[in-house]
């Protein structure tokens, strides 16, 4: 049909330069030699734009409240069975300051989306005390969902310079489909818009194996990125969650996991200098999940800091890892030599910025 070879070298000598049904079509690689070309060529990219490394951000999951209402995920206002707390500011503090010690370039303090003045209050106040007793290169990333231009701009003055807001799809229509109807696409787009205004390095993404998605909307979410000029992309697969409306997914475990490891692959072609998450919740599906999608272009991981009792209520999707995760030293070693099976390292005490945001 079309040539392999030809196509990926020239996606591999230029960013932007597959078309929408070049990218769909490298999305339905299944198992097999070409999909082997495929993640070759992106790793290719990735080694050249950030060479073998991989950067570690510190996950702080620091409150399970959310006003939203979103139909897939576990800590919906809607779900009561979710188990709810917020962690003191001195927990969160201690927590980030851990972070630092362990030369872990970065920490995101992540969690539903609230809005309050005081809240915003709280945020800036701890980002301001992370930034006093921290390194200037230590970067600290926000993932705390949609909020006033104002609050983004005031914790960007107090030292956060990252945030991460997941369009979840690029489609309107099919955002429509996924949330209520109060929740809007072109809110989600405009936050996105003002953060990039506000100076903040961009995290945004999608997920993976929604009901109704297709591989050519999989392609438009790339050439969204794009569009939105995002430095970081976080992408995983869907993982329906019983306490929620949606509590099926249209393909088998394997066959989303396949999809969201290509999708990995071909953000890296398409985009080159981002950064690329391999996901916990790529994870939840394989054991290797992460290091399958290490193998396939991507170049950040987000061990989880969060202590045990909180990790267990935080549940976005089921099958999360709880306990085999970081929170110690030898847990971080063991995470470390997989990392170097794999033929690549750990950048220690950098912040990782991707070349696309110093561009
Ligand atoms: N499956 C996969 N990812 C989910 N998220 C929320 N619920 C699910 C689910 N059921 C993701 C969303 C959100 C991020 C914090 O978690 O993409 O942005
Ligand atoms: Fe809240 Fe985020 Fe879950 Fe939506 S996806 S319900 S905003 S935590």
């Amino acid at each position: 049909m079309r040539s392999l070879p030809g196509l990926l070298q020239r996606a591999e000598a230029a960013p932007y330069s597959l078309s929408r049904e070049e990218l769909a079509w490298l999305l339905r690689l299944g198992p097999g030699k070409d999909r082997e070309a495929f993640h070759a060529a992106a790793c290719r990219v990735r080694d050249r734009v950030s060479g073998p490394n991989v950067y570690l951000r510190g996950l702080l999951e620091i409150g399970s409240v959310c006003r939203k209402n979103c139909y897939y995920c576990g800590l919906r206002s809607g779900n009561p069975q979710a188990e709810r707390y917020r962690l003191s500011g001195e927990t969160i503090i201690e927590s980030a300051l851990q972070v630092f010690r362990m030369r872990i370039g970065s920490v995101v303090l992540q969690s539903g989306e609230i809005d309050s003045p005081e809240h915003t209050a709280f945020i800036e106040n701890i980002v301001h005390r992370i930034r006093e007793e921290t390194s200037p290169d230590f970067a600290i990333v926000l993932s705390l969902g949609e909020q006033s231009e104002e609050s983004y701009a005031r914790w960007r003055a107090a030292g956060a310079t990252r945030y991460l807001l997941r369009v979840e799809t690029s489609s309107s229509a099919l955002y429509a489909k996924l949330h209520p109807e109060d929740h809007l696409w072109r809110t989600r787009v405009d936050c996105l818009r003002a953060l990039r205004r506000q100076g903040y390095q961009v995290g945004t993404g999608v997920m993976i194996g929604l009901p109704g998605q297709s591989l050519e909307d999989l392609a438009d979410d790339i050439l969204f990125f794009r569009e939105v000029d995002a430095d970081m992309i976080g992408m995983g697969p869907f993982l329906p969650h019983l306490e929620t409306p949606m509590k099926t997914a249209p393909a088998s475990e394997e066959e989303r996991l396949c999809l969201a490891v290509n999708m990995v692959a071909a953000v890296r072609l398409y985009l080159h200098t981002c950064n690329v998450a391999a996901t916990t919740a790529l994870q939840a599906l394989a054991e290797d999940g992460r290091e399958r999608a290490l193998c396939a272009g991507a170049n950040v991981l987000m061990p989880n800091f969060t202590d045990i009792g909180h990790r267990r209520a935080y549940r976005l999707y089921p099958g999360k890892p709880v306990v085999d995760e970081i929170s110690g030293e030898t847990p971080l070693q063991r995470l470390c030599a997989s990392i170097e099976a794999l033929g690549m390292k750990v950048a220690w005490n950098v912040p990782g910025t991707p070349p696309h945001f110093r561009a």
